[in-house]
């Protein structure tokens, strides 16, 4: 570990919040004095303030990564990556073999989040009950459209109808086609299967998962993991989920290590799966491949128990907005020990969180098409921080510093506020409060965190609906 006090370097790859709640987590570290290093899609307003350098790398290319890296190495001790691109790129590997930089993410080899098919059978080997029933279409396997046909009729035949087709390769959501959402017919699905097929990618077809879900997240150092809080996720657009999918519109965390839906067995059952996936990556000894965020696993709590609905290699966006603002330890001590291989239990505040995010008007189908003033001003928000101090923190994603000195909102997620409070209502109240202080034409869902959302989780599952019992 390093000493405590001295000045520590980081490397961090950025996409959305997520890199600006990295940022800030390590920026409040009280052991060390953090220089950034910052290789970032765009001209992310928070990044360029807390950067002693900050290069924008639009398709975060893995060479040019590593080049930035080469020419600061000897003022960075780590990095850490966020977005899975460059993780499942080889970002570690190339990083960690030509500058000699430890980093915080996976090896390609251990980016399991490249593969759905991989993930399938990996937990077939080690945890059969958290997969649905499943089918791989390869390629290799069909010479012609009749064949590969007649293959998905005969398993729709023995599973029936309710099924998610899902390409083999992560698609950022798209691509993945739902029974009932995407299609209502065969003769539909079909078509889906044929336009991931014909593209040439391998493609997954598994029972629709219906149910509460949570999102797991954990640290890992290749010899232990230590848990993280569940979160739960809103990936559709619109209040009461009723858009189509998105990167994740908000989510929220309660003031414990499960979510109000859940007991504490079923959260003691999702640490019980997530450890098997481990140790059987990890062998009996220590990989420290692993090493980083490479179990954020999305649950599924159904009628039939705990499933898993993906597995990814990289913290989650939106859901460790909601964790960073509420650990007790001093991050970049965390990240020494990842890389030294000696983590120990971290711990969270006894607090909720509730994360919002503003988008652009013409994000997640909200309008058809915006083409006025895209300058968004935070400094209403940013106002609020004298009322509710670290309570209230303000991320900005997709958006960028440009030079005439004003911040504009980009493509995909703009910022996102996150609330810390006693309890979710609490946390949700000050996190739509930062919302409504960001002058700008954006949009948010008013409905993260809200007690109708939550009770309608609960009462699904009181009802007995994912306990396998008949509703
Ligand atoms: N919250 C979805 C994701 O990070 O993939």
């Amino acid at each position: 570990m390093g000493k405590e006090g001295e000045r520590v370097g980081i490397l961090v790859i950025s996409y959305g919040s997520r890199a600006a709640a990295v940022i800030d987590a390590l920026s409040r570290s009280e052991n060390y004095d953090v220089r950034f290093y910052v290789a970032d899609k765009q001209r992310n307003p928070f990044n360029v303030r807390h950067a002693a350098k900050h290069v924008v790398i639009p398709d975060l290319d893995v060479g040019k990564i590593c080049d930035f890296v080469e020419a600061n190495k000897n003022e960075i001790d780590f990095g850490i990556c966020c977005p899975e691109k460059p993780i499942i790129e080889g970002v570690r590997d190339v990083v960690e073999s030509k500058t000699g930089v430890a980093m915080i993410c996976p090896t390609k080899k251990y980016a399991i989040e490249e593969s759905k098919i991989s993930q399938r059978q990996l937990l077939g080997e080690c945890c059969a009950g958290a997969n649905p029933e499943f089918k791989v279409f390869h390629h290799a396997g069909y010479s012609s459209v009749s064949e590969v046909k007649r293959a998905v009729w005969g398993f729709l035949d023995e599973i029936g109808n309710e099924v998610a087709v899902k390409p083999d390769k992560p698609a950022a959501g798209k691509g993945v086609g739902v029974w009932g959402d995407h299609f209502t017919s065969r003769e539909q699905l079909f078509e889906h299967f044929s336009s991931i097929f014909d593209s040439g990618s391998d493609v997954l077809i598994e029972e629709k998962m219906e149910g509460e879900e949570s999102s797991f997240q954990a640290f890992c150092d290749g010899k232990r993991i230590s848990v993280l809080p569940d979160t739960r996720d809103y990936k559709r657009a619109f209040d009461a989920d009723l858009g189509q999918n998105t990167g994740g519109m908000g989510s929220y965390k309660d003031n414990k290590d499960w979510l109000p839906f859940m007991e504490e067995k079923d959260r003691e059952e999702e640490e019980r799966l997530v450890l098997k996936i481990f140790k059987k990556l990890r062998g009996n000894g220590s990989n420290e491949e692993l090493r980083g965020m490479p179990f954020y696993v999305a649950f599924m709590h159904t009628a039939k128990g705990a499933k898993i609905l993906e597995i990814n290699s990289r913290p989650g966006d939106p859901e460790i907005q909601n964790v960073l603002p509420v650990l007790k330890n001093d991050f970049v001590d965390v990240c020494f020990r990842m890389i030294e291989g000696n983590l120990s239990r971290v711990e969270c505040e006894a607090k909720a969180t509730v994360v919002t995010y503003a988008v652009p008007m013409d994000y997640g189908g909200y309008r058809e098409k915006y083409s006025g003033d895209k300058r968004v001003d935070l400094s209403g928000a940013y106002a609020l921080q004298e009322k509710y101090g670290d309570n209230l923190r303000i991320y900005p994603g997709s958006m960028e510093l440009r030079e005439d000195g004003h911040t504009y909102a980009l493509g995909s997620r703009t910022v996102c506020t996150v609330g810390v409070g006693e309890n979710i209502a609490e946390a949700r109240e000050i996190s739509l409060d930062g919302i409504r202080n960001i002058d700008g034409a954006l949009w948010n869902r008013g409905d993260i965190g809200a007690e109708y959302h939550i009770q309608r989780s609960v009462r699904r599952m009181e009802r007995g609906a994912f306990r396998g019992l008949e509703v």
